[in-house]
């Protein structure tokens, strides 16, 4: 049996988890998440300095938590996996600055993870496989042949789906970060009632772009004929608009490689009416991580390392906010 600890800081999320590994079951021994979304939310966003303060204030009792609940010392832990990045460069680096002086004082391996390929892993991740990674940041379709081995086919040329959820229940008067609330309101609404654009959904690639969907709801909010009573349909319009051309375009990669399954990621991949039309559409399996891990965690990172290396001198590593899977 090996035992990770996983350490999580790109943005908001304060995050470590104890998981461990054996044969090839991957178990949860503990997966704390401090956020300091509630405080960012009174400013309808992050605001990076005051994000990394609280990094700094979180860190050490989060990663004292994750190992109390699991029962573990530090000397019964294998190694430590850090998200490197990418992300808020001052969240991320109270992370590897922390991690590296832990995986030095006890003196254990670490291994960076990239925050959007650590996503993967919060579900049980199978190959060959199509990825659809769907946060706050990314939108991107990539193809897996293997662990940390895979082609990326395309992405958002804009705003990212999270974000285009994010920015229009903003539109809408709900709180930071607006995506999920957004959905609450949409099971009540008609999805057909607004016509709204699915922007490249039928182009001859694997990108995406959402900013125009972005103006159209804007476009109808401001406009004098709309009433506050149709909140729910432009909602439920919305997430219907977002989640076809994510859909479309994933099942496309999927017949294009000949793979039966998709594996489905990020805080995105927390949207029901997403994962309920991958089931009714794609005809192989679809794998999509229980709620609470599609969202910021650090079982994902933590369970990434089992598949990656460590880094050969501690001290070398960096924390790189530009990382992508480009
Ligand atoms: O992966 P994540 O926690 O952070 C990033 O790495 O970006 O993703 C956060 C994003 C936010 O944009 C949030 O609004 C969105 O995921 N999100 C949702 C839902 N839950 C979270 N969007 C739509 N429906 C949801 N249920
Ligand atoms: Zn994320």
């Amino acid at each position: 049996m090996k035992i990770i600890l996983g350490i999580e800081t790109s943005c908001d999320e304060t995050a470590a988890a104890v998981v461990s590994q054996t044969q090839d079951r991957i178990i949860i021994l503990s997966n704390v998440i401090s956020s300091s979304a509630l405080l960012q939310s009174k400013y309808g966003g992050v605001i990076p300095e005051q994000a990394a303060r609280e990094q700094l204030k979180l860190i050490i009792p989060v990663i004292e938590e994750s190992l109390r609940q699991a029962g573990k010392s530090p000397a019964e832990i294998d190694a430590i996996a850090i998200t490197q990045g990418p992300g808020l460069i001052g969240s991320l680096l109270v992370g590897v600055e922390t991690a590296k002086v832990l995986s030095l004082t006890w003196n254990k391996p670490l291994i960076p993870i990239n925050h959007l390929l650590g996503h993967f892993y919060a579900t049980q991740l199978k190959f060959p496989s199509i990825g659809l990674l769907v946060s706050g940041g990314h939108s991107d379709i990539v193809y897996f042949k293997n662990h940390f081995d895979f082609e990326y086919l395309g992405g958002t040329r804009d705003d990212a789906a999270g974000e285009c959820f994010d920015k229009c229940a903003r539109l809408l008067g709900l709180d930071y970060p607006g995506g999920p609330k957004l959905a609450e309101l949409a099971l009540t609404g008609n999805p057909s009632s607004f016509k709204l654009p699915r922007p490249m959904i039928d182009s001859d690639n694997f990108d995406f772009s959402f900013s125009g969907l972005k103006t159209a709801v804007l476009n109808i909010v401001q406009s004098p004929q709309f009433k506050p009573g149709s909140r729910a349909d432009l909602c439920a319009s919305l997430e219907e608009a977002i989640t076809d051309t994510l859909v479309k375009k994933t099942i496309k990669a999927a017949k294009l490689k000949g793979v039966d399954q998709i594996t489905v990621a990020g805080g995105v991949a927390a949207n029901k009416k997403l994962g309920d039309k991958f089931r009714a559409q794609f005809y192989g399996t679809v794998k999509i991580p229980p709620p609470d891990l599609c969202t910021d965690n650090a079982v994902m990172i933590a369970t990434a390392g089992f598949f990656s290396e460590p880094i050969s001198n501690s001290l070398d590593l960096q924390a790189n906010p530009n990382l992508s899977l480009q």
